[in-house]
């Protein structure tokens, strides 16, 4: 399996950065990466990133089932993350979290018929002081309401 040239090339310099014998330390943001250009982390992005850094596919497994954010299944166009941790829940990120589920038709780790969107109710984001916080892709929403999220499904439709 081949990734993009410019994967390619990221991977060789991430790669490159770790001494000899250490390389496995670049296994997480190999497969973040290879999610991102792949859409998933499929069986066959495994036996590449496994073989590249001289690892058996049983390791890779153990990350990618202990770390939520890498994922075996494609997810939306748009992936939402919710937080309902501690510092978002008192701000009513639990109550934020069901209006998504609502609004969007579909529960935690789901993804709605057309593709567009998934949602996933995650644990802290880092972004306590402005809660309720969420993520769309990389990108973070704060301080958010029921009718901030309703505007902001709107304008992700609208996005090519
Ligand atoms: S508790 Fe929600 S961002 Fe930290």
């Amino acid at each position: 399996m081949t990734f993009s040239p410019e994967l390619e090339a990221r991977f060789a310099k991430m790669i490159g950065n770790y001494p000899p014998g250490r390389q496995k330390g670049a296994l997480i943001p190999m497969l973040l990466y290879a999610q991102d250009e792949v859409g998933a982390v499929t069986e066959e992005v495994i036996e590449e990133v496994a073989k590249r850094l001289k690892l058996t596919r049983v390791e890779v497994e153990e990350v990618l089932g202990y770390y939520t954010m890498l994922t075996r299944e494609p997810r939306g166009r748009h992936h939402i993350q919710v937080c309902t941790n501690i510092s978002c829940m008192l701000t009513g990120g639990e109550e934020l979290f069901e209006h998504a589920c609502r609004r969007l038709g579909i529960r935690n780790r789901e993804k709605t018929p057309d593709g567009e969107f998934s949602l996933e109710e995650v644990e802290c984001l880092g972004a306590c002081s402005w809660g309720p916080a969420l993520q769309v892709n990389y990108e973070f929403h704060y301080q958010m309401t029921p009718e901030k999220f309703d505007r902001l499904i709107e304008s992700l439709r609208k996005t090519q």
